[in-house]
């Protein structure tokens, strides 16, 4: 390559322009103080006599995903509550959302000292909710005791670039992590695409925190 510049100074005008967005509902459930309560009572007096399963939980309690049947009102409730966000972010091609029956799978999950739940998706499903009912540390006090749930770049950047450490900038400039921790409370419902690779961190507190997830799907109306 020639030293000389011949082409002089190119003026560049660009415009950022994203596409493919990954769009996830941060909903709190404001005035949810029964719900939470009738939900927290029901999963207790369920776990006593439930052994659990075993899916991406290390060191918690994963109940079976009946929660429908066993939740009594309050799960009913959730479920059309989450259904109604979902239906909100959903578009089909050649028929409006109401075109569709919408049903949920539902379960509990209980985390003590040490438990997380490793990276995973819920395939064959349209979207994924998490109910925070318990976050398994005391209100009042600033101590991160971990058990953070966490969503993973859909684009695999890691998995695909020779250089791991490579990331893009979004459309404001502003950088972009590879996983992204959410902070969230008690009352919040996430809702977000059920392809999306999640997991939970490791819980270090005392005493258990508690969420509620659920699978969001349709099927033709009968
Ligand atoms: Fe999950």
């Amino acid at each position: 390559m020639g030293t000389e510049d011949i082409y002089g100074a190119l003026k560049v005008e660009a415009q950022p322009l994203g596409f493919f967005e990954t769009p996830i509902a941060y909903a709190q459930l404001k005035e949810s103080e029964k719900l939470i309560y009738d939900l927290e009572r029901s999963i207790h007096k369920h776990k006593a006599s439930n052994a659990g399963l075993s899916r991406s939980n290390v060191g918690s309690w994963h109940s079976d995903t009946n929660m429908i049947e066993w939740g009594g009102e309050a799960a009913n409730k959730l479920a059309n509550t989450a259904i109604s966000i979902a239906k909100r972010m959903s578009h089909f091609q050649d028929s409006s959302p109401d075109a569709f029956e919408w049903k949920v799978s539902m379960w509990a999950n209980v985390t003590s000292l040490n438990g997380l739940n490793h990276i995973h998706a819920h395939p064959g499903n349209l979207w994924a909710a998490v109910f925070y009912i318990n976050m398994g540390r005391d209100p009042s006090s600033k101590e991160d005791v971990g058990g953070s749930l966490y969503v993973e770049d859909p684009r695999f950047p890691m998995a695909a670039m020779h250089n791991t450490g490579f990331r893009m900038k979004d459309v404001n400039g502003k950088q972009q992590a590879y996983q992204v921790d959410l902070n969230l409370q008690e009352g919040n419902l996430v809702v977000f695409p059920a392809w999306m690779r999640h997991g939970v961190r490791i819980y270090r507190g005392a005493g258990e925190r508690i969420s509620v997830a659920l699978n969001i799907d349709v099927v033709p109306k009968s």
